[in-house]
């Protein structure tokens, strides 16, 4: 069993192992996880991203993390922080925190994406006491701005930004952010 890093009622958030790459590539890049993130990925790509998952919190002390179902063991998909590498992403964005979240489609709308966000949030403000954390979504991802919205996260329109990976219609990047007094504020 890889180390856990958070659980909530339904969910344990944990570290990756080797044997997460076949669910993590069955269910994540499919047409319909990867509609606003590029499309489905080629095997190679995969891989690669999957390896520096792997390493990332050994690298960095925090990363996304494989999110499983505690009633049955099953791999959902993926939640957790990491830094915004985005070449194209403003000053005031560019290297700040950012939480996200890919979760297998035939467990979409059940508030998995929503409890596993708050779970991470509430580690991205105690354990690693993080000033602000940033998501970036676009217009046509409903889903997942209505999770930013849920947590409590507010626009910053003024950080939006063009990025040329992302199609015309995924285009702009829009941006939400949570300072931490706000989500304290919201705890009480
Ligand atoms: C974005 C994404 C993670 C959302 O996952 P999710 O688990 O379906 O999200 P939630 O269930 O928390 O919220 C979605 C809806 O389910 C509803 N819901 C919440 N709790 C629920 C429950 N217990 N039972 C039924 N529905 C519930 C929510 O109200 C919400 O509906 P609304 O937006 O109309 O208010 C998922 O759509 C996904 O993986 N998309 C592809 C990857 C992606 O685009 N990631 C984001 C990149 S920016």
């Amino acid at each position: 069993m890889a180390e856990v890093i958070v659980e909530t009622a339904r969910l344990v958030l944990r570290r990756w192992r080797d044997h997460d790459f076949a669910p993590w590539l069955e269910h994540l890049n499919t047409p319909q996880v990867k509609a606003f993130l590029g499309g489905v990925q080629p095997l190679e790509t995969m891989a690669e991203r999957f390896a520096k998952l792997e390493r990332a919190w050994d690298v960095a002390g925090y990363s996304f993390l494989a999110v499983e179902r505690c009633e049955d063991r099953a791999f959902l998909g993926a939640c957790g922080i990491g830094r915004i590498e985005t070449a194209s992403a403003p000053d005031g964005l560019r290297g700040e925190v950012e939480i996200g979240w890919q979760l297998r489609a035939d467990c979409w709308g059940q508030g998995y994406a929503t409890e596993a966000a708050r779970a991470v949030l509430a580690m991205a403000f105690e354990r690693f006491a993080f000033p602000t954390v940033f998501a970036q979504t676009s217009e046509n991802n409903r889903a997942s701005w209505r999770v930013m919205e849920r947590l409590g996260m507010a626009r910053r329109a003024d950080l939006d930004y063009p990025d040329p990976d992302y199609p015309p219609q995924d285009n702009p990047t829009m941006v939400y952010a949570l300072p931490r007094a706000d989500w304290e504020a919201r705890q009480t």
